[in-house]
């Protein structure tokens, strides 16, 4: 199913701590845009310290830091202190453009963790395949819609028409390079589930697979639009049933639907995925 990844700024102890017990999927501990010039360097300390203690070897989520990036003066800073933490799945790279940042960080961190790019420009998105070939420590990129609007000029939209090709252009860029499916942006509409339903709904169908969010209470509305309904898995079942007990594998109607290989294979994964 879907994985959220819950982001925490790295500048709130209070936040960090309540994201890292909530054992979601993944938290993302932030030192970038949500913690402001002057307390970078409170942050990384406060960071450091937090995973600094036995407990963390216990958090069920995956955990992740987002760095900043290389064109600030915090982004050595920020590697030397991710780079000592006892417990780290990967960090984030954001505004990532080409492959420079993403090869000096795995040289410099020298360890086992992944690396997620975050895509936020123009120029990400058409340097899409150098950045997922970059480094076997990229799995996979997310998306960051909102500074990719601030990018190309124009304002944020709920419906997200400025965004459309790019995120499409991300998914096939992905599949084509063997990575896994990019994860979603964050909705920055907090208090609005219908709308963040309907925007994860759209990440989805687009080919990504799990959502970044910042509140709590957006990781169970990500996990409603990945769980695949009741009514669709039992509609998958019978058409993996009718499929199988056929005598033919070519096109079979099944209450008014196309039923044929490609639709089987469909409603296997779907099965198998729940
Ligand atoms: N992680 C963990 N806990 C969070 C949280 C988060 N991302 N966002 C809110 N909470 C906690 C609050 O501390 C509060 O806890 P309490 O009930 O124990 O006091 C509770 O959830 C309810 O929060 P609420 O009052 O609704 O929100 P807020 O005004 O405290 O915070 C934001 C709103 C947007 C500032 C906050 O959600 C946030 O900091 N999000 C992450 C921002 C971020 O990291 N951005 C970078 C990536 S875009
Ligand atoms: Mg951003």
């Amino acid at each position: 199913m879907g994985q959220v990844y819950l982001f925490a700024p790295g500048n709130s102890e209070k936040k960090m701590q309540k994201a890292i017990n909530l054992h979601t999927d993944a938290v993302i501990i932030d030192l970038e845009d949500s913690v402001p010039s002057n307390e970078k360097a409170m942050a990384r300390q406060l960071v450091s310290s937090i995973f600094d203690t036995e407990e963390i070897n216990t958090v069920r989520s995956k955990l992740y830091v987002r760095i900043n990036s290389l064109k600030t003066p915090w982004f050595f800073k920020d590697i030397n202190m991710v780079k000592e933490l006892k417990r780290l799945d990967g960090i984030m790279i954001p505004k990532s453009e080409d492959k420079t940042s993403i090869s000096l960080a795995a040289e410099l961190l020298n360890k086992d963790i992944e690396i997620i790019p975050l895509i936020e420009s123009a120029a990400g998105v058409m340097n899409i395949e150098d950045i997922l070939k970059s480094h076997p420590a990229v799995k996979k990129v997310a998306f960051g819609s909102v500074d990719f609007a601030l990018d190309i000029g124009v304002d944020w939209s709920e419906e997200g028409i400025e965004r459309s090709y790019a995120m499409s252009k991300l998914v096939l860029a992905s599949r084509t390079c063997g990575a896994n499916p990019p994860i979603d942006a964050v909705f920055p509409i907090i208090n609005d589930r219908e709308s963040f339903i309907e925007d994860t709904i759209k990440g989805k169908q687009t080919g990504f697979y799990g959502k970044m969010v910042i509140h709590p209470k957006q990781t169970e509305w990500v996990k409603e639009v990945y769980a695949p309904t009741k009514k669709q898995l039992e509609w998958c079942m019978k058409v993996i049933n009718v499929f199988e007990s056929s005598t033919h594998s070519g096109a079979i109607d099944l209450e008014g639907k196309l039923i044929d290989r490609p639709v089987y294979l469909l409603a296997k994964r779907l099965v198998s995925s729940s």
